[in-house]
């Protein structure tokens, strides 16, 4: 299994074993509509990948990695380190470093910064400045991370990855055919991620687009296109109600939980917790 080499937050790595089995068999065209730390793409086996995500200057990285010689990339990140003398506790080298990337927006000084930032996340303000401080005692470029990175590079190579930085409603969707996969992994209604408020120069995620996608799940549906889409239907004492709806509105759709490993104890929903879904419009192969 490939990891993404950015620590994102809603990644589903850890969901992986659960969701891709889930999967058709065979996968001509895989479209990753949301694919923020691409963990589900990078790992599904088709003839051509495409990655989207609303937060154009990861897309610009994506572009660099997938472009980019390796070398050129490993060396980059290398003299960057060097030159603002990065560690887990330079606050004014990480401060320098990213007043350079406000500036110029080169995308792998981007990569830098989220390798050293506070829990590597990835955030702006509504000027699209990078604005997360310093991981301090934490965060830095470190061994397992260069290996994801130098893993990861090499299967978009390998793969032919085709990245867009669209909203999901400009997304082509129309030449899609048989044997040609959607999946979703939006941000969850009920849940709140860094990428989803809306109060940072990003459109937010709220009921207007998250109606906007069942909508345009439900077209692919009438098209034949098979589709998955990841969500939560419960968390903490809240529930997806939309969802719920829809679910029984299209009975052509199953949701198959997910159990979440949460501090060593396996659960599909309690009352702190999540019913965490896989829901799709077809009848996954194992389950037949
Ligand atoms: C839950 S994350 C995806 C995580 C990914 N599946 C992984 O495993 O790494 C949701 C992503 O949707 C993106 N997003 C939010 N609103 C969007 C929109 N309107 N159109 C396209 N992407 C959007 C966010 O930037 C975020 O990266």
């Amino acid at each position: 299994m490939i990891k993404s080499p950015l620590n994102y937050t809603g990644g589903k790595s850890k969901l992986l074993p659960q969701i891709l089995p889930l999967f058709p068999s065979k996968i001509n065209k895989f479209i990753d509509l949301f694919a923020g730390g691409c963990n589900v793409g990078i790992n599904v086996e088709a003839k051509q990948l495409f990655f989207n995500d609303n937060l154009h200057p990861l897309v610009d990285m994506y572009h660099i990695f997938a472009t980019k010689d390796i070398d050129f990339i490993l060396q980059y990140i290398e003299n960057r380190i060097q030159s603002f003398e990065l560690s887990k506790t330079n606050v004014i080298g990480y401060n320098e470093l990213r007043t350079a990337y406000n500036l110029d927006k080169n995308p792998l000084d981007l990569f830098v910064l989220i390798a050293h930032s506070f829990n590597h996340q990835i955030r702006f303000n509504n000027k699209h400045e990078f604005n997360i401080s310093l991981g301090k005692n934490r965060s830095s470029y470190n061994d397992r991370m260069k290996k994801n990175l130098i893993a990861f590079v090499e299967k978009l190579k390998e793969r032919n990855a085709i990245f867009t930085a669209k909203d999901f409603n400009d997304f082509e969707l129309d030449g899609l055919g048989k044997d040609d996969f959607v999946y979703c992994d939006p941000p969850y209604l009920i849940t709140t991620g860094s990428y989803n408020d809306g109060k940072r120069g990003f459109k937010g995620w709220t009921e207007k687009e998250e109606k906007e996608l069942l909508l345009l799940l439900e077209q692919l549906h009438k098209k034949n296109i098979n589709f998955a889409l990841s969500n939560v239907l419960e968390h903490k004492g809240q529930t997806n109600q939309l969802l719920i709806d829809w679910l029984q509105n299209n009975p052509y759709l199953t949701p198959h939980p997910l159990s979440i490993s949460y501090k060593n104890s396996n659960y599909q929903t309690t009352k702190e917790g999540s019913l965490e879904v896989l829901i799709t419009n077809y009848t996954p192969a194992v389950l037949l």
